[in-house]
């Protein structure tokens, strides 16, 4: 009797787990997150390595602030009316990058787990509905380059000239190593 009733119940916590009768579909999103959130790490890194060893910092952050967000539009284009991809974070320097909504908390919630001693995971994937899913690449202030524009910028003073003109309302400085700075977001509607 005992073993029916621990049967039912782990049956019936099988069924209410939202994953479990989509396990396809979930693969299929995680997949898809990873073939994005890849591509638009490599377009952005590839271009920042060219523009700093060609310029330095300042020459990267006007790339940056000209091309990144651009390039973020066009690898969202690439992929069809179904998927789309962005950069988020709680402390952004563009606005565009913002994170909104659950997002927000979603972050909030990784702070918490890193603040915990918790390795963070190298992705989340929230289910928006039925058919629409987020899947988040944690980005994580993993370089010391990323240092040089999130870091102490005052170090640098033309940098900062440029980024306080480029961005009134920066709020992307102060960082350290190890610290989460956001995420990308690819939506994958199935
Ligand atoms: C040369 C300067 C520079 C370096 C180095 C740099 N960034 Fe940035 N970063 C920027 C600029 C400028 C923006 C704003 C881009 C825009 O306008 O869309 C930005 C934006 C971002 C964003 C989007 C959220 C926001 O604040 O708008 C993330 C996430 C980010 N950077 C992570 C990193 C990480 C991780 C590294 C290290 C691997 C790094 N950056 C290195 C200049 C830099």
């Amino acid at each position: 009797m005992k073993k029916t009733a621990l049967l039912l119940t782990t049956a019936l916590a099988l069924m209410a787990n939202p994953y479990e009768s989509n396990q396809e579909s979930y693969d299929a999103v995680v997949k898809k997150g990873q073939e994005v959130s890849s591509a638009l790490l490599k377009t952005l890194g590839m271009n920042m390595k060219k523009h700093m060893k060609a310029g330095g910092p300042v020459d990267a952050a006007k790339f940056c602030n000209s091309e990144a967000y651009s390039l973020t539009l066009g690898v969202d284009k690439e992929y069809g009316k179904n998927v789309s991809v962005k950069r988020i974070s709680l402390k952004n320097r563009n606005s565009a990058n913002a994170a909104i909504g659950h997002e927000k908390s979603i972050l909030e919630s990784l702070e918490t787990l890193q603040d915990s001693g918790v390795v963070l995971p190298s992705y989340v994937v929230e289910r928006v509905n039925v058919d629409t899913y987020k899947f988040y690449k944690p980005l994580i202030i993993n370089k010391q380059v990323c240092l040089k524009c999130h870091g102490d910028i005052s170090k640098n003073p033309k940098l900062s000239t440029f980024f306080s003109g480029a961005y009134p309302k920066d709020k992307a400085t102060g960082y350290k190593l190890g610290d989460l700075r956001g995420a990308i977001v690819v939506k994958i509607k199935q």
